[in-house]
């Protein structure tokens, strides 16, 4: 029997990753319900992907009613996150969010609790982790190649980045800027590498000064320009997080800044034995591993060459990254394996996120008990 699965958003990212990665796994999966604010999305979406007879709609609770549904995506903007995905839990229903967890760390609590409440599974689309060169360090951290590490460096830095579709620049609907957007996805790998979930204190920083002033012939954006009389959010942020064991995490994250550096979804690790360098997505360095040691007196830059035996979900399989993404969770479901991208991890990330905004609101350091 196949698994059958609702949508909740069929906009940019059900239709640039879940949407294909939904039906590669075809043996596996089909999409029975579509639910969009804008109708004619849900129909689209329907017509490329559902099954025959799909149920369309605008209101979610729709789907949440159906029995046979097993699988509910959460693809909306990262405020109606909580809402929906509680709701879809206490329905019974397994769920796969869009990242972040959630805006704020009240919701992401209650998400949690919901979570564990229901006996049903939830994860993150953090599919970064299943990148050929995210497999190969976290498998390179876990055999201990790094040593303690005791810092690094979470980075998400865009030039003339903002996105300018949907609501991203909308504080009230995403909660945030490039810090909640993109940084997200730095600070999860980050913390998965070093398999450190528990921060002691957070300091940040945020900068508005630039989006709200730039008119469109000024900006340079590289997706077309934005509207500053809308923009709400920060045009950068940046964080300084030490943890419980006194190592420590600073974190970089931009859509609009003077700098020369554009990668995302990147980090820079520091261990006693050595460091690594993820190159991450977005520069002319694209996806590299870099190991930064001392062997026989000298000081080396490994290139790692990820193809090789770096991914260790599906050996011998050369799959993109939200294709291991859907087949981890689908396994995940039946049992076959734990979640890789555990809602407790998901939690912390929001927390830290979410205490840079208020100590850049207030000036001053969040500490956690
Ligand atoms: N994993 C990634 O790399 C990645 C990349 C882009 C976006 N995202 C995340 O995906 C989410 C959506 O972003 P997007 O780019 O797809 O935005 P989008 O605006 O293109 O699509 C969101 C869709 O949700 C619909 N919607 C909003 N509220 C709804 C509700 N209550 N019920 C039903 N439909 C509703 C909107 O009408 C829209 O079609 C965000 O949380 C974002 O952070 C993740």
């Amino acid at each position: 029997m196949k698994h059958k699965v609702a949508i909740i958003g069929c906009g940019g990212i059900a239709n640039q990753k879940h949407l294909p990665a939904l039906a590669n796994a075809s043996d596996r999966v089909e999409i029975v319900g579509f639910c969009d604010l804008i109708e004619e999305r849900a129909i689209k979406a329907a017509e490329q992907y559902g099954v025959p007879g799909a149920i369309v709609c605008t209101d979610y609770r729709e789907l949440l009613k159906r029995e046979e549904i097993e699988i509910i995506y959460v693809l909306t903007p990262n405020v109606s996150h909580c809402e929906l995905s509680v709701a879809a839990l206490q329905a019974g229903k397994h769920v796969m969010c869009e990242k972040p967890m959630a805006a704020t760390t009240e919701d992401a609590r209650k998400m949690l609790d919901a979570y564990h409440a229901s006996g049903k599974l939830l994860t993150i689309g953090y599919q970064n982790r299943f990148r050929p060169d995210s497999m190969a360090l976290k498998k390179l951290c876990e055999g201990g190649e790094l040593g303690d590490i005791y810092y690094a460096n979470a980075h998400a830095l865009r030039r003339r980045g903002v996105p300018t579709w949907g609501v991203f620049t909308d504080k009230e609907k995403q909660g945030g800027g490039p810090l909640i957007d993109i940084a997200t996805h730095s600070l999860d790998l980050t913390l998965w590498f070093m398999d450190n979930y528990k921060p002691a204190t957070v300091t940040g920083s945020a900068f508005y000064k630039l989006g709200r002033t730039l008119r469109p012939d000024e900006q340079g954006n590289g997706m077309g320009p934005w509207n500053p009389e809308t923009y709400e959010v920060e045009d950068a942020a940046f964080g300084f997080v030490t943890m419980q064991d006194g190592s420590l995490i600073t974190i970089d994250s931009s859509w609009i800044l003077n700098s020369t550096e554009e990668r995302c979804a990147s980090a820079y690790l520091c261990g006693t034995k050595a460091g690594a360098e993820l190159t991450g997505v977005g520069g002319s360095n694209n996806e590299k591993l870099y190991l930064n040691a001392v062997m026989a007196n000298k000081q080396v830059k490994i290139d790692v060459n990820t193809a090789a035996g770096g991914v260790d979900f599906f050996p011998g399989k050369k799959m993109d990254a939200k294709d291991v993404e859907c087949a981890v969770w689908l396994d995940a479901i039946e049992g076959k394996r734990e979640l890789v991208v555990k809602p407790e991890q998901a939690f912390v990330v929001t927390k830290i996120l979410d205490a840079i905004y208020q100590s850049a609101r207030t000036g001053r350091q969040v500490v956690f008990d």
